[in-house]
């Protein structure tokens, strides 16, 4: 392939990434949040969308993506990405804040956990072997740049079996953890 370019506007939120396109609504991913919302169950809105670039998933090839998460709560629980680990886990991915504030919440299979803020001006890093989760616990959309290598694949399987060890939720305005049990 050749090199490429493409572009954005966080002004009017344009992103022109021209390869696949992800767009999760709340009935699609329902059973992530820890309790059920009949509002938005009739709504069915978007909680996220994910705007990737025509790269190949080929190892050597590093895809980039930006990702769109909408500001809300499911009864209390903040908006937030299914999460994975990759598939071919010795694989690690950078996060770039553009804008909003949210938590990237980690896990290891062996059981550690740590949530790292991200925001404007900051860039997270996700080492192989850590699954990642995305809350946006502002009130705009969470919007981030992310990058990782092409054939890293996801895994959702384990997630949706194990869960992230901690959920965060808004209790009189404060962001909270509550133990997932
Ligand atoms: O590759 C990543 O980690 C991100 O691009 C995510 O895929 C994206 O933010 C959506 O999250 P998830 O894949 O967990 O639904
Ligand atoms: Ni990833």
């Amino acid at each position: 392939m050749k090199p490429f370019v493409v572009s954005y506007n966080l002004e009017d939120m344009n992103i022109n990434f021209q390869g696949n396109k992800v767009v999760r609504r709340y009935r699609d991913i329902k059973n992530i949040f820890l309790n059920k919302d009949e509002e938005l169950e009739k709504e069915n809105p978007v909680i996220y969308e994910v705007f990737e670039a025509p790269v190949p998933e080929n190892e050597g090839d590093l895809m980039f993506l930006i990702t769109i998460l909408y500001p809300g709560k499911v009864k209390g629980e903040f908006f937030m990405t299914k999460g994975h680990y990759h598939t071919v886990e010795n694989t690690g991915e950078v996060y770039m804040g553009l804008r909003g504030k949210g938590l990237i919440l980690c896990q290891t299979k062996e059981g550690d956990f740590e949530a790292v803020p991200i925001e404007p001006n900051k860039v997270v890093y996700i080492p192989p072997f850590w699954a990642h989760r995305s809350v946006n616990i502002s009130d705009e959309p969470l919007v981030f740049f992310a990058v990782y290598p092409a054939h890293a694949g996801h895994d959702y399987g384990t997630i949706e079996k194990t869960g992230f060890l901690k959920r965060v939720f808004s209790k009189d305005g404060e962001v909270s953890f509550v133990e997932n049990k």
